[in-house]
């Protein structure tokens, strides 16, 4: 009997996948030893099957009443440590940022969709600094200031939709929270005829920026492309029988990377310094003194715009008690002293709420998100009477508070 050339390529990478999984497996075992104590799982796949798609923090909380504040899992011989307290997170992740600032490997999202190019998904390195710079020289406490008067705006507008229609006001949250990030990443905006666009165009394309960040989120789960729990599957030719997920990935990779260098050459072609103030301008007239290229500003402004998008509310309480902000005997976060940041009974400051993360990976877009929140809410408050809708028997209906939660983004 003969084997083709194909039969034998073919047989050489099932054993060296073979291979592969068994040295996981040894590793994880191993591995498993020295890590925190956490549930036992099954033996190739360890805890993966246990981890439910949808609010995985219920499950997280079971786990650390068992197991304590830091357990960890096994994720098909990925080991993954799950810090489920503002305290253990802060303590590792803020003070210790230096050796805890790195991303896993995140094959199917990091290398194949982002071409290594997405500054929330990277490793920890000269590419993740050099953009890091850009990105808070635009962004930072002071530099959000520029676009407030932006924002009030946008927001007048979006009050006036509630207004209209106070039923649509999901949609029109939606709407402003994507309209702010457009006009702060390429200076347009949702409610207006800015940079030549029709307002169906400007849907088009957010709809399209949506996509992206559906097909990201998608990638980032676990269990979605088996690269993901064996990162060696990246060296598999694309041509290969049975790699289609790494043809349409890169095929993914080359339309998105067209699309934001489409939307920064919008910028370029107007001339950046009469472009209104916004990300991709200041990216393009510092391009080299940021030492970006075209690609890497694009993907840069493309990143923001989509890792954005899905805005999320504060997550902090179970029970509706904004009154908790009020306390009068809590410091205000102007007050604060280095000793009182690191002190677990001081209640975190709202600027650096855990929803924005922590150490040096926090979340760069938080300042200008959370003027974005208040400006549209105190614009909310100004303009409208809100009250509870109510029942056929005209009792008032008490929202859920957890409704409007969605899965969010796990990196
Ligand atoms: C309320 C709205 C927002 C929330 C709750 C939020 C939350 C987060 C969180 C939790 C992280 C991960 C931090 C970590 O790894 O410790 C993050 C990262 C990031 N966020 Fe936000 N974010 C928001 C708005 C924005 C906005 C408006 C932008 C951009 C304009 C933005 C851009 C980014 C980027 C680029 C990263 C990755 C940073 C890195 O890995 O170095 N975010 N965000």
């Amino acid at each position: 009997m003969y084997s083709t050339p194909s039969t034998v390529v073919l047989t050489l990478l099932f054993l060296v996948f073979l291979g592969k999984i068994l040295l996981t497996l040894i590793r994880a075992r191993r591995l498993r030893k020295l890590m925190p104590p956490g549930p036992p799982g099954l033996p190739l796949l360890g805890n993966i099957l246990q981890i439910p798609t949808k609010d995985v923090w219920w499950r997280f909380l079971e786990w650390s009443q068992e197991y304590g504040p830091i357990f960890s899992l096994d994720f098909a011989g990925k080991p993954v440590v799950v810090l489920n307290t503002y305290e253990t997170a802060t303590d590792l992740l803020d003070r210790r940022s230096g050796i805890y600032a790195d991303r896993p490997d995140l094959p199917m999202v990091n290398n194949i969709l982002s071409g290594g190019m997405n500054l929330g998904f990277m490793h920890y390195g000269d590419l993740w600094r050099k953009f890091r710079r850009a990105i808070h020289e635009n962004f930072n406490i002071h530099a959000a200031k520029a676009f407030e008067p932006m924002q009030t705006r946008e927001a007048i507008s979006f009050v006036s939709c509630i207004l209209d229609d106070p039923h649509r006001w999901e949609l029109d949250i939606k709407r402003f929270a994507a309209s702010v990030v457009l006009r702060i990443t390429y200076g347009w905006s949702l409610y207006d005829d800015s940079c030549g666009l029709s307002v169906e165009d400007k849907d088009r394309q957010v709809d399209e920026i949506n996509s992206i960040t559906h097909a990201l989120s998608h990638a980032l789960v676990q269990g979605s492309y088996l690269v993901n729990s064996f990162p060696t599957l990246l060296y598999v030719p694309k041509w290969l029988p049975g790699a289609g997920w790494k043809r349409e990935g890169l095929d993914a990779n080359k339309r998105w990377t067209k699309k934001f260098i489409g939307l920064v050459g919008d910028v370029r072609a107007k001339g950046a310094g009469k472009s209104d103030h916004c990300l991709s301008a200041n990216l393009i007239e510092n391009e080299e003194r940021f030492g970006l290229d075209k690609r890497e500003t694009a993907w840069l402004a493309g990143v923001m715009l989509a890792i954005s998008h899905n805005p999320a509310v504060f997550t902090d309480p179970q029970e509706f008690r904004p009154e908790r902000f009020l306390n009068p005997d809590d410091k205000d976060q102007h007050e604060l002293s280095a000793e009182d940041e690191s002190s677990s009974k001081v209640r975190p400051n709202p600027d650096k709420l855990y929803a924005f993360g922590f150490g040096r990976r926090i979340c760069p877009g938080m300042h200008l998100a959370n003027n974005s929140l208040f400006i549209a809410a105190a614009t909310l408050l100004w303009a409208c009477d809100i009250t509870n809708a109510l029942d056929e028997d005209g009792n008032a209906i008490i929202p859920d508070m957890n409704a409007l939660f969605d899965t969010g983004l796990g990196m």
